[in-house]
């Protein structure tokens, strides 16, 4: 589905935490917790490197969040893919698509060769797998056990050039 006309991608400011670790812990309390940990020092830091996160909006709200983050030994031509929510209320409209399309245009713009993510095997992560595979992600790693019993830690990859 194309994303609403109306659906603008700008920078995450720190006005913006509350609403995002909302959208976050709305979908798990913990994650919620460690959003907002993880912003309010990224607002306090300035990022680091390629770091940097956005916001979709509609209108004055906020819908959604993306992300990069490097590799955490900076090595070169490796970005991650950092918090990516969409506010339940707001799902299946394509903006999870949206942001999506524009984190992978951005890291293609910083020079990135090869942009990863993790995520879990659990069904409360199914719609965003489906996305990643549809965006062209391919399961790369599997930590098995890792969050609990029959819950996989999965590396996901996407190879932005042609030496990925
Ligand atoms: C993943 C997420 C960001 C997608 O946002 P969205 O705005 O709904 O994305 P889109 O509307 O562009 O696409 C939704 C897709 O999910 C698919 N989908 C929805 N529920 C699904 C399910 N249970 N199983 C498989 N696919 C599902 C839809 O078919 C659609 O695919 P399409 O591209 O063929 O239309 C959103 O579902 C979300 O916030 N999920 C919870 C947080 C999360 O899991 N984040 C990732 C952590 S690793």
């Amino acid at each position: 589905m194309p994303a609403p006309a109306e659906l603008n991608i700008r920078p995450m400011t720190q006005v913006d935490i509350l609403a995002v670790v909302t959208i976050i812990t709305e979908f798990s309390v913990d994650d919620g917790r460690l959003a907002q940990d993880y912003y309010e020092q990224y607002f306090r830091s300035g990022g680091h490197g390629d770091e940097q996160n956005h916001v979709a909006t509609i209108g004055e709200v906020v819908v959604g969040v993306t992300g990069l983050y490097p590799d955490k030994y900076d090595w070169p031509g490796i970005l991650w893919l950092n918090w990516f929510y969409v506010s339940s209320s707001y799902r299946r409209r394509g903006i999870g698509g949206s942001l999506l399309d524009f984190t992978i245009k951005t890291a293609e713009s910083l020079g990135c060769r090869k942009l990863y993510l993790d995520t879990s095997s659990d069904s409360d992560y199914a719609a965003a797998v489906a996305k990643y595979e549809k965006s062209g992600f391919v399961r790369e790693g599997e930590l098995r056990d890792y969050y609990a019993k029959g819950d996989h830690y999965l590396i996901y990859g996407l190879s932005l050039s042609a030496d990925g």
